[in-house]
């Protein structure tokens, strides 16, 4: 019995097929690498010593795809194939709706045919889009996108929720990731955003490495303690923990849930240049600089249903984060 990880070369992916492997399933990875190394599932061969077979396919190619399920005996998919750059998807909607979209109605489709009835969804805690109150919990409301990434994620959770409900017999569970960052402490495993980061951490490493001039803090004029943005950062090592604990609930489980994945505490910027200067004993140079368009102030997550329906929680801190984030910084110049 094999777990599929489409989108399995990925930061995520590879991060969740380490821990599948040391859990004892097999797993088989898929992945077009428009956005990952095919270096990577030898690294997780390494790790494990254990066999991560990749097919190289893009999801929506039906007939590779189906190769995957003729070849292995498929019980439960683990959906992280997609784009996710927000600024790239405002630029490039149609990019994103084709891929993220087709790639999920086209595995759906070969999954029903191989009688596969567990699907694990890579999804965002984008979708909850600008939320009424925080911590966000998952029966607040869904919707408000402020970009098209965001707007496939939603669209793709309805298309499951709808699917969940026209075959009694399929298990889904949307995880709602908020903020992942680091990397696997062996230095092996980590993302390697192409060109400027747009997310935090990278971009402080990137700075670390001299390869960044400074960090520009996007506003420090929000009504939070220190006047920068507030996130839930979770690490990726907690994160892909998460997963197996929702591909145990989903054995048991009918239906569609969603879970929010995150450590339930919010860190500003400055709390995180800090943990990493804390972390790592170097200084960050910064210039406070005009707010991000589409950022939002605060959100972090409430991870009281996770822990309660999967028995899981976060484990790692921010001090972590940052050292785990430095290492694979230095390993992977
Ligand atoms: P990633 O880009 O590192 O991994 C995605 C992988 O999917 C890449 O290896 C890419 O080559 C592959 N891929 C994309 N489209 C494909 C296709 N059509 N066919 C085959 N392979 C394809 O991203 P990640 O950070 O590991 O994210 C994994 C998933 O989690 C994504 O769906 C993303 O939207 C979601 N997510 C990520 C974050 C985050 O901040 N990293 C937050 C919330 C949700
Ligand atoms: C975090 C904080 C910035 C960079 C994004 C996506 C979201 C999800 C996770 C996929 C904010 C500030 C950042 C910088 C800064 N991805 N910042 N200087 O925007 O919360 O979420 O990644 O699903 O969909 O939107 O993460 O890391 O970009 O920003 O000051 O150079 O850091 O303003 O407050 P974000 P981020």
């Amino acid at each position: 019995m094999a777990v599929l990880l489409t989108g399995g070369a990925g930061y995520i992916g590879s991060h969740t097929a380490v821990e599948l492997l040391s859990a004892g399933y097999q797993v088989v990875l898929a992945d077009n690498f428009c956005n990952s190394s095919p270096q990577v599932p030898r690294r997780i061969e390494q790790l494990t010593g254990k066999p991560a077979p990749i097919y190289q396919l893009d999801v929506r190619d039906a007939d590779a795809l189906e190769q995957v399920f003729k070849e292995n005996q498929v019980d439960a998919v683990i959906h992280f194939a997609g784009l996710k750059a927000v600024g790239e998807s405002v630029e490039r909607p149609l990019l994103y709706y084709r891929n993220n979209l087709d790639a999920t109605l086209t595995l759906l489709e070969v999954m029903a045919k191989y009688s596969c009835h567990r699907l694990i969804f890579s999804s965002s805690a984008t979708v909850y889009g600008d939320p009424e109150r925080v911590p966000v919990n998952e029966d607040m409301p869904v919707g408000g996108c402020s970009n098209p990434y965001g707007r496939t994620k939603l669209m793709i959770e309805q298309i499951l929720l709808d699917a969940a409900a026209a075959d009694p017999g399929l298990s889904v569970v949307l995880l709602r990731y908020f903020n992942p960052v680091g990397a696997h402490p062996s230095g092996l495993l980590g993302e390697k955003p192409n060109g400027i980061p747009n997310n935090l951490m990278p971009y402080i490493t990137q700075v670390a490495a001299g390869i960044r001039d400074h960090l520009n803090v996007f506003g420090n004029d929000y009504p939070t303690p220190d006047g920068t943005g507030v996130r839930d950062y979770i690490h990726v090592c907690d994160l892909a923990e998460g997963h197996l604990r929702a591909l145990e609930y989903a054995e048991t489980h009918r239906g569609a849930e969603a879970f929010n994945l995150g450590t339930g505490v919010g860190y500003s910027v400055l709390d995180v240049v800090h943990a990493f200067e804390r972390a790592n004993g170097l200084t960050i140079p910064l210039v406070f600089a005009p707010r991000r368009a589409g950022d939002l102030p605060a959100y972090w997550a409430d991870a009281e249903k996770a822990a309660r329906l999967l028995n899981w929680r976060t484990r790692r801190s921010l001090e972590q984060m940052c050292a785990d984030s430095w290492r694979w910084q230095r390993n992977c110049d």
